[in-house]
């Protein structure tokens, strides 16, 4: 039985991932084996995803992950259901186009929240809450804009990059608890989050290829490489960069 925490499936990458999981017979076939959780905030957005795969066995729950203290608290009353989670996709984020004069502590906060703290929080709830044998994969999905740097996304950057050092770090204590971390650091993927970079470029799907030669990167592209490395036999706090060509 395969139990899937999802975030951020309303949208973009998470939203591949779960198409994935529940029409493509290449990833987990049997489709009966196969249970998914999705963590969102918004009720509507939750329900209407989730009605999209009416064959498949969905639930949802609702946590604003830019509120990584509510996390514990709001799972309280489902832990005898997560106890069997044995996959986490954490492919919630946020990005801000934003100066250095603008990102006062709370607006830096709400970014490492949602980007970093929430994905350690959740993980610790559901190692905590796992029996000890059961074995749990887990893919977080930073961005190569930490390492590449992107101009006015520093609280972003910061973010993911502690979310990569996390991952890399943590990976060593969590075999103690069955449990295998990775992560996915995409260059841009076409999706929902890159409205601020084609509003400040105009030219911004036209100039692409001179930023990353492949081009953007399809949701269903980035979505099937966390698919591979959530079961990979061989890799352990990794760091798999999407570089589409782009240098870093
Ligand atoms: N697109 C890119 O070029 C790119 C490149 C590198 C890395 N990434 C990373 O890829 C991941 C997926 O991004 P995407 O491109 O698929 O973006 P997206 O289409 O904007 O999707 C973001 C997802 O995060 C969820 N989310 C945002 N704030 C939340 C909150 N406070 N609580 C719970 N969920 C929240 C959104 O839910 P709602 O539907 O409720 O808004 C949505 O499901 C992110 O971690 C992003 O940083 C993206």
């Amino acid at each position: 039985m395969f139990h899937f925490l999802i975030t951020g499936a309303t949208s973009g990458i998470g939203a591949a991932v779960l198409e994935l999981l529940s029409l493509s017979n290449i990833y987990y076939p049997d489709k009966s084996k196969l249970k998914i959780t999705l963590v969102g905030r918004g009720e509507e957005k939750l329900k209407q995803t989730a009605d999209l795969y009416k064959n498949t066995d969905i639930n949802y729950l609702i946590i604003d992950l830019q509120d990584p203290l509510s996390i514990e608290e709001a799972l309280k009353d489902d832990l005898q259901n997560l106890k069997n989670v044995n996959r986490l996709i954490y492919s919630a984020g946020q990005t801000r186009i934003e100066g250095i004069r603008q990102l006062s502590v709370k607006r830096n906060m709400e970014i490492l929240n949602i980007n970093y703290l929430s994905f350690v929080e959740l993980l610790r709830v559901i190692i905590l809450n796992k029996p000890a044998e059961s074995k749990l994969s887990a893919v977080a999905v930073s961005a190569l804009a930490a390492t590449t740097g992107a101009p006015y996304t520093d609280s972003y950057s910061a973010a993911k990059k502690a979310l990569e050092v996390y991952i890399k770090n943590s990976s060593l204590e969590l075999f103690k608890y069955n449990t295998i971390v990775n992560a996915v650091a995409p260059a841009y993927v076409d999706t929902p989050m890159l409205k601020f970079n084609r509003l400040i470029n105009k030219n911004f799907d036209d100039s692409i290829k001179s930023i990353q030669p492949l081009g953007l990167i399809s949701p269903e592209a980035a979505a099937k490489e966390i698919l591979n490395l959530l079961e990979s036999d061989c890799c352990a706090g990794t760091i798999r960069f999407l570089n589409a060509g782009m240098q870093y």
